[in-house]
């Protein structure tokens, strides 16, 4: 069996890509002694070096890498070894042009960048399984090597091909998927618009069509691009596992929702040895530390709770957002420690020395341009102390509240075309929904929607538009056994053929919800509702509002104009021994914090008025003790009640009763006992 811990470490991981090919070899000697300055103790090489390591066809150079990583070995640092295959080089394409994948509008991409690959070209699998086996070989029983790193996040900045090897590789998966080509033919609806198939053979990849295409088969060609460039990490990662046996395999995931949207990481999830995250923060003037939050617990959830390792961050700004910002004095440790607050088990960043020529050179790092008179340098080096000082905490596992149903076959389906309102956007609902949960300190466990959700008081469904009859029937014996539930519009319309269920909407939901939903009314831009309460209160909706039909649940607040005016906007429905709560229309913040009041209440979960806003609590548990995480990252000083007095571990003092947090600060509190 693989291990799930980069092997050797003891401690957090520490450390970032290294592309040492980047410079001459005189200066490997200065980066690995500022490396052990700043406390590094794993890096990533290798990742872009196939061009290097095999120069011409079946002409190898591995002496360069063969002196790194010795260096790295002699002073204690640990090896995250990348297999190279995300750029192949220029002499492959030179023999396989038909390597480089098409987009949808036919257009063959050039090389010159990176991930410029069709994952079903019968040549790029050889050659990546080839520089692969030759790795293994190669480094099987170095003493650096701690894990390996397959490719580079598959699924961007390609998310599918669409030139003729995938659509024959496409064909024979419907094939393996459906048996038969009537199947496909009922299951996509291909009697609408005249699309019939008499023949596999008939059908292509969606490619750019006059109008709208057959929505099923843009939701099919997802699942098969996201499952074939799967079938190639597994590839890579069992020639990994054949060689070099025991050394755990992963490949770098970026759950946020932002950053790739091609990648079914629940099913990825299943496939590596350790769940690792590369995360940037978005500067569109949300909050990114709310975002940072979300895209960790869903690792966190994609590894099924155990702890992950944040492979790529950034120490400052980075390049290719529109406008990049530099961080904040501090930001950088809150960033990397609420990572570790919410499971990783260390902080690792792209890169370590800063590029001076390529793409990337005005993205930072941790070694900036400036050197070692820098202030991130000097924050660098601190928070390689801070890391160091949180060793006893690797193998804890992050305490979960509440779960959030995600899953990436709905939201790619809500993202098709032709729905009732280009307005709606299922990632806004998502985000939305967790920024509430968050500002109530609560803390999310994403789950599947055919999860087991018994352990969770509270179950929040932010338009999961796609659900299984399987699912329904999950979410309906979690509240009759006991569970609370939230859900909002647009959920359980579709099978996971983006059918729409039979009957009345939201077909699998009907039941648990007690109500149907008779006809949508999407609002225009910038109409809003005005929503009443039981007390009085009034709330506003935008965007969406619906005709609920109530049948045993009971409406708590309604639509007081529109067109919906009367018909009821939030519902709550007793089933069982739980309650299932409704919200048919767009809430605002203010509006998701009362109806998360309400459902909070019937799951009795008590309310933590005593924690300040933007000061995140978080608990990590485990044998070796429970850590209590505090980050402020709110302007102001402030206090966090304990409930058992500890030790913090950053400044080694004893803490109880109130624990002072400055602003912009951490605290990591092991308490006693
Ligand atoms: C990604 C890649 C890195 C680098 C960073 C820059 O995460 O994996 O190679 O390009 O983005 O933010
Ligand atoms: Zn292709």
């Amino acid at each position: 069996m693989p291990e799930t811990t980069p092997t050797g470490l003891t401690g957090l991981a520490f450390g970032g890509d290294y592309n040492p090919e980047q410079w001459p070899e005189s200066v490997w000697h200065e980066d690995v002694r500022l490396m052990r300055e700043a406390g590094v103790t794993m890096v990533s090489v290798g990742i872009f070096s196939w061009a290097l390591l095999e120069p011409s066809p079946g002409v190898y150079d591995f002496g360069w890498l063969d002196r790194l990583l010795d260096l790295l070995h002699e002073n204690g640092i640990r090896v995250d070894l990348g297999t190279p295959t995300v750029v192949p080089p220029v002499w492959f394409y030179r023999k396989h042009p038909e390597a480089l994948p098409v987009a949808a509008d036919g257009i063959r991409y050039e090389f010159g960048s990176r991930g410029a690959i069709c994952h079903s070209n019968a040549d790029y699998r050889e050659a990546a399984a080839n520089i692969t086996t030759k790795l293994a070989e190669r480094y099987a029983g170095h003493p650096a090597l701690a894990m390996w790193h397959v490719h580079n996040e598959y699924g961007v900045p390609v998310s599918a091909c669409y030139c003729d090897s995938c659509a024959a590789h496409f064909r024979r998966w419907l094939a393996t998927t459906y048996g038969t080509v009537d199947a496909v033919n009922e299951l996509w609806g291909t009697a609408f618009w005249g699309q019939r198939y008499a023949d596999f053979e008939q059908i292509n990849p969606p490619r750019v069509t006059p109008t709208v295409g057959n929505p099923a088969q843009a939701l099919d060609y997802k699942r098969f691009a996201d499952a074939t460039m799967r079938e190639n990490f597994v590839t890579e990662r069992d020639i990994l596992h054949r060689l070099t046996p025991g050394v755990p395999v992963t490949t770098n995931f970026m759950t946020a929702l932002s950053q790739c949207d091609s990648v079914d990481y629940w099913a990825w999830g299943r496939e590596v040895d350790i769940v690792t995250n590369d995360h940037y923060l978005i500067t569109d003037g949300r909050r990114t530390h709310v975002n940072l939050a979300m895209a960790a617990d869903l690792t966190r959830s994609v590894a099924s709770g155990s702890p992950w390792l944040l492979l790529e961050h950034s120490t400052s700004g980075i390049n290719w957002q529109p406008r990049n910002p530099a961080k904040a004095p501090g930001q950088m440790a809150r960033n990397s420690l609420a990572h570790v607050a919410r499971g990783s088990d260390g902080a690792l960043f792209f890169q370590w020395r800063q590029s001076r020529r390529g793409a990337e050179k005005f993205h930072s790092a941790m070694l900036p341009h400036g050197g070692t008179e820098t202030r991130v340098w000097r924050e660098v080096v601190e928070l390689g102390a801070s890391i160091d000082s949180l060793s006893p905490l690797r193998g804890t596992r992050t305490q979960a509240d509440v779960a959030v149903l995600w899953d990436w076959h709905s939201w790619w389906a809500q993202n098709l075309q032709w729905r009732p309102t280009e307005d709606h956007d299922a990632r806004e609902r998502a985000d939305s929904f967790y920024e509430a949960l968050y500002d109530r300190h609560l803390t999310v466990d994403f789950a599947h929607p055919e999860a087991d959700l018994s352990r969770y008081p509270l179950v929040v469904v932010p338009a999961l538009y796609l659900m299984t009859e399987a699912a329904g029937t999950n979410v309906r014996a979690y509240v009759e056994n006991g569970g609370t539930l939230v859900v909002s519009y647009f959920s359980g319309i579709v099978d996971e053929h983006d059918a729409v269920h039979e009957g009345a909407y939201p077909g699998p939901l009907r039941d648990v919800l007690g109500l149907t939903v008779e006809e949508f009314s999407p609002l225009l831009q910038g109409d809003t509702v005005r929503i009443t309460g039981p007390d009085g209160s009034e709330l506003t909706g935008d965007v969406w509002t619906e005709f609920v039909v109530p049948g045993d649940a009971e409406t708590v607040w309604t639509y007081a104009d529109g067109l919906t005016a009367g018909h009821p906007a939030v519902t709550r429905h007793g089933l069982g021994e739980g309650t299932a709560w409704y919200v048919s229309t767009r809430l605002d913040a203010h509006g998701l914090d009362a109806l998360l009041g309400w459902a909070t209440e019937d799951a009795r979960i008590a309310p933590r008025a005593d924690l300040p806003h933007d000061v995140e609590v978080v608990r990590r548990t485990g044998e070796s003790g429970t850590f209590l995480f505090a980050i402020n990252h709110s302007p102001s000083d402030v206090k966090v009640p304990l409930e058992a007095h500890g030790t913090e571990l950053l400044t080694g003092e004893r803490a109880a009763g109130r624990l002072a947090v400055p602003a912009g600060a951490v605290r990591v509190v092991r308490l006693d006992g």
